[in-house]
């Protein structure tokens, strides 16, 4: 690989954080629930699941190990988190006199606790906690200091939002805030891989895109830092490698594993390196659409790569090597085109459509000119994308590669 530089891509001074989380691995784990709670000193759990989780073994298996120290739950969890959950899950939490969460599901579940506990601590309605972003270039971050509720989490998905230092919060207006703070990723995770088997294999493989695409964001974030980097290069290889397996292979304990590890690094690494457009785009298309995180991610992530590359092709071009790609002597923008044929070959696998126009009911023209309103004038995303964002129609742009 040739190294050049096609644009400078300048970082942004940022504070790095490091993690509190303990990490319990293994099939089986969970077994280990009630150590964690006298390891936190804590007595009283509410249990936090969704709707389809709370039917399933792994939550009834939660209740049985927690006996009499489960003193209530809350089974109303929602995709993107709507706020007025927020609010009921409180209600329920502080009625319950709980001080500790325990959490099984995605990152919808696991940003419910965290925002039912971020609450809490900081004492405040949620309305009044994100951080704000005003385009082109403002944004102030709001970072949550308060001691909070400990959580202890069981993810079922790929999202990385147990150990992450943020969550976000869907309001009436389907748009998604972003609160950040320490003290808000979970105390203990337990990446156990039976407890994934009861999502659905495309609902958890896509899962994946959005924490493949949370390492390859991470690589080219504007304030990314040597840690981030490595951590990065290392969760974009257990997924690629992994998600081309899991499929054919999904009962396979150990394929799950490695992919519960790629999302805790995804996770970690949303707490530092700060996320681009593709982000951006993706919420938004969750939020109007009522499409899951992942899918959303596992249709634009090529796109953006295509669309940043003149920007990002020296960053991109470092996964070449991990991915095992031969890309000896090649210029940069060539290795990260190869890198981008890869994940378009990972979505294949995972049965992705291919453009937004391969949709079931794909959105129409003056959709996308609304979403890129939307994400122009709202989303922090178009800040730290190392490609300048001035105008929606720099916006539209992508969604326009990404309609094939
Ligand atoms: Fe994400």
């Amino acid at each position: 690989m040739t190294t050049s530089t096609v644009h400078a891509l300048p970082t942004i001074a940022w504070p790095v954080r490091t993690h509190l989380t303990k990490i319990q691995t293994g099939a089986g784990s969970i077994n280990g629930l009630v150590d964690e709670l006298d390891f936190l000193e804590k007595e009283r759990a509410v249990v936090i699941a969704g709707p389809n989780a709370a039917k399933g073994p792994t939550f009834q298996r939660i209740l049985d190990l927690l006996g009499p120290r489960c003193v209530a739950t809350y089974t109303g969890v929602q995709m993107h988190t709507p706020r007025h959950t927020v609010y009921d899950a409180t209600d329920v939490v502080t009625a319950a006199r709980a001080d500790v969460l325990v959490t099984l599901g995605g990152g919808s579940t696991s940003d419910l606790a965290k925002a039912v506990a971020t609450m809490l601590g900081e004492g405040r309605p949620i309305e009044e906690l994100h951080s704000e972003f005003t385009p082109p270039d403002t944004y102030v971050e709001q970072f949550l200091k308060r001691p909070k509720m400990p959580q202890i989490s069981v993810p079922t998905t790929l999202s990385g939002a147990d150990v992450a230092a943020g969550f976000g919060v869907m309001g009436p207006d389907h748009l998604k805030r972003i609160c950040r703070g320490d003290y808000v990723a979970a105390r203990v995770v337990f990446l156990d891989p039976e407890a994934t088997l009861e999502t659905p294999l495309e609902a958890f493989a896509h899962s994946g895109m959005n924490g493949l695409a949370h390492g390859i964001e991470a690589l080219y974030s504007r304030t990314r830092e040597p840690l981030s980097t490595a951590m990065a290069l290392e969760s974009i290889r257990l997924f690629v490698t992994n998600l081309l397996l899991v499929m054919d292979r999904p009962s396979d304990l150990d394929i799950r594993l490695d992919l519960l590890w790629a999302n805790v690094l995804g996770g970690m690494l949303l707490s530092n390196a700060r996320m681009g457009i593709h982000h951006g785009v993706s919420h938004a298309l969750g939020g109007s659409l009522g499409m899951t995180h992942g899918f959303s991610n596992a249709l634009m992530l090529p796109y953006t790569l295509q669309y940043n590359l003149e920007y990002v092709a020296p960053y991109i071009a470092r996964a070449a090597v991990p991915l095992g790609l031969a890309v000896a002597g090649q210029s940069d923008i060539d290795a990260a085109r190869a890198v981008i044929d890869k994940i378009f070959e990972v979505r294949t696998a995972l049965r992705v459509p291919r453009t937004l126009r391969d949709l079931p009911e794909p959105p129409s023209d003056q959709t996308l000119r609304e979403l890129s309103e939307t994400v122009y004038s709202f989303e922090r995303s178009t800040y730290f994308n190392p490609r300048p964002i001035r105008s929606a129609d720099d916006v539209y742009e992508l969604f326009r590669l990404a309609n094939g």
